[in-house]
């Protein structure tokens, strides 16, 4: 088990050193510990969806030092902005389209086209966002199912040895979770209720919509956003190829006749497989195919996941 290391100046260098490395830091943040990693890295993302054990890809909350930081990664509107020069740093994330030139892992965000964004109002958490000089995509630092970290132990508990570092910067003040607003359309949507009230956040933005985020109960049905899904149809559980499709493959196989290939992991690897999935689903989603025919991979680990991903592009769409 991972034993947590008190956050002094030298922890907080060392576990920056670890995010460079790609590597998973826990980290106190003023709502819960999160479990970060480099967001521009793919396949530390994927280690944190291994860590976690989700059997699917929720897009993570990528968290920054500052709005100039914010900016660099999504499109910071004069909306986005007042609202994040009144609440940060602090418990609320901001769901923005993502910059043409955003350097976040595709993975991060689930294939989506936004990132839920913010600061965290925690010393540690900002030292150790400033000695990254970075983003740091992290979910909180508990395996699917369990309850929230609000102290080092926790986590520590929860993931056990799948978490290379904790820094403990002792409980957290609040210990409920981010409010999550989608600022990505023209009403402000609340996504999740959290640590700023819903009275703060229409004092500033007026009347509030509702929806839902993939971890909250269904509160107004038919407002789940849609994923990213493939242009062309995809063809899930693929054991052959069709006139005309690409072909997304993984491990060592013999189906032949696709118009292009993209293998998620030649050696039969789960985290290299989940760190190339989005990217190689877009470099094949081109109108020169007819279609996609993806392959299962194994259904264990980060496995099902995919698998989970791959089976909701392949659903007839409305
Ligand atoms: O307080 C918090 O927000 C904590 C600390 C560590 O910062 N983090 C946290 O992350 O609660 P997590 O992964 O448990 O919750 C992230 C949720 C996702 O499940 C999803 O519902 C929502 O944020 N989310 C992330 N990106 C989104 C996006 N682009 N659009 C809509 N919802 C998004
Ligand atoms: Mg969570």
């Amino acid at each position: 088990m991972t034993t947590p290391r008190l956050a002094s100046q030298a922890a907080i260098e060392a576990a920056a050193e670890r995010l460079r490395e790609g590597r998973l830091v826990a980290f106190p943040t003023e709502t819960v510990y999160g479990l970060g990693a480099d967001a521009t890295n793919e396949t530390a993302v994927a280690r944190v969806f291994a860590a976690k054990a989700r059997p699917r890809f929720n897009p993570l909350i990528i968290h920054v030092a500052d709005v100039e930081a914010a900016a660099r990664l999504v499109d910071m509107d004069a909306r986005a902005r007042s609202v994040a020069e009144r609440f940060w740093p602090g418990p609320l994330s901001l769901v923005r389209p993502r910059r043409a030139d955003c350097p976040v892992a595709l993975l991060a965000g689930a294939g989506l086209d936004t990132l839920a964004i913010r600061a965290p109002d925690n010393n540690v958490a900002q030292a150790l966002l400033r000695a990254f000089a970075g983003p740091i995509a992290a979910p909180s630092a508990n395996r699917s199912g369990e309850v929230s970290p609000t102290c080092a132990e926790h986590v520590a508990t929860s993931l056990g040895d799948d978490v290379d570092m904790i820094l403990d910067g002792g409980p957290c003040t609040l210990g409920v979770e981010s409010t999550i607003l989608d600022l990505s359309g023209e009403k402000a949507i609340v996504l999740r209720l959290g640590g700023v009230t819903e009275d703060a956040l229409a004092e500033t933005l007026g009347p509030l919509a509702y929806g839902q985020s993939d971890d909250s109960p269904p509160r107004a049905p038919g407002q789940l956003r849609s994923h990213y899904a493939t242009r062309l149809p995809l063809r899930a559980d693929a054991t052959d190829v069709r006139t005309g499709e690409a072909l997304l493959s993984f491990g060592h196989h013999t189906i032949t006749g696709a118009e292009a290939e993209c293998n998620l992991s030649p050696s039969g690897d789960l985290t290299e497989a989940a760190a190339n999935l989005f990217a190689m689903m877009h470099r094949l989603d081109r109108p020169e195919y007819t279609g996609i025919a993806a392959m299962t991979v194994p259904d264990r680990g980060l496995g099902r996941a995919i698998n989970d991903r791959l089976r909701r592009a392949a659903a007839p769409r409305t």
